[in-house]
């Protein structure tokens, strides 16, 4: 069956079915992350809705929003490989009206580790996910494990504001070197490539450990010898995004931001302590 393409709420209403209905937001240029994501939002509901918008309110102003790669004939024929029943991919005047003045806060935890870096990021990450949870109204949304802090976020938000969604996390697809998936990983040259291999191999060297203080050194070890500028490498708990120490037992994401060249790469992994 053909995808149905909905520009506009009106057409998405039009075009979502009756039974359970799952979504999965993205930003396009899907690759064989998004992939995996769509798979598990089938085993989840009858029909898949993906939207794919490149949300203005979630760059910051000097970050890559007019270079984000935008692929959206390519996106469509993934869409349809996968059986998506529909892509919703609004136009940002039909996503935020010129005079509009509410928005989702993320709270102190949208302010630190990756917000820490990204001043108002979340706000606008969590603002969109709303607005997408609104218009399609989903009985499931699946959010990749490789944006964590995003995906405790959308949790948080949909506990405190009784959105009732289902949040499914789907672990991160990676290259067979370790690299893991990202829109952004087709901004590096062959050489940066490369240098961002760090970022995954300082993960497993920390997930080799297991007290908080050495997972840290050996992950930091491994990022001191690649030349990249590391934004942070830190050990959290899962839900608040709090750093842990050595006193810590239960699950945590050792999570790593680095910048190689002009491309900010982000990536973790989950472990138990
Ligand atoms: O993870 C992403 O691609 C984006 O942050 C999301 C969830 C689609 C919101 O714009």
């Amino acid at each position: 069956m053909d995808v149905i393409v909905a520009r506009t709420r009106e057409e998405l209403r039009k075009a979502r079915g009756e039974g359970r209905v799952a979504l999965v937001p993205t930003m396009g240029a899907l690759h064989e992350g998004h992939r995996s994501l769509i798979r598990l939002a089938k085993e989840h509901a009858d029909q898949v809705v993906v939207s794919i918008f490149v949300n203005p309110l979630q760059f910051g102003p000097n970050e890559d929003f007019s270079r984000y790669p935008r692929t959206f004939d390519a996106d469509l024929e993934v869409c349809a490989a996968e059986g998506v029943g529909v892509v919703f991919a609004p136009s940002a005047e039909e996503m935020y009206p010129p005079d509009r003045q509410v928005s989702v806060s993320a709270g102190h935890m949208g302010t630190i580790v990756e917000g820490a870096f990204r001043p108002g990021h979340f706000d606008g990450v969590l603002t969109v996910v709303l607005k997408l949870f609104n218009l399609v109204q989903p009985d499931v949304a699946v959010f990749g494990q490789k944006d964590a802090q995003q995906l405790a976020l959308i949790r948080r938000m949909v506990a405190d504001l009784d959105v009732p969604v289902e949040i499914v996390g789907a672990p991160t697809v990676r290259e067979p070197d370790g690299l893991a998936l990202s829109s952004r990983n087709r901004y590096l040259s062959p050489q940066e490539r490369e240098i961002a291999l760090a970022l995954s191999r300082a993960l497993r060297a920390g997930e080799a450990e297991r007290a908080p203080s050495a997972v840290l050194a050996a992950a930091r070890a491994v990022l001191e010898r690649a030349p990249l500028q590391v934004d942070y490498c830190v050990l959290v708990d899962p839900a608040t995004f709090a750093e842990v120490d050595d006193s810590y037992y239960g699950p945590a994401v050792l999570a790593v931001a680095a910048r190689v060249g002009t491309t900010r790469l982000i990536d973790n992994v989950l472990l138990e302590l």
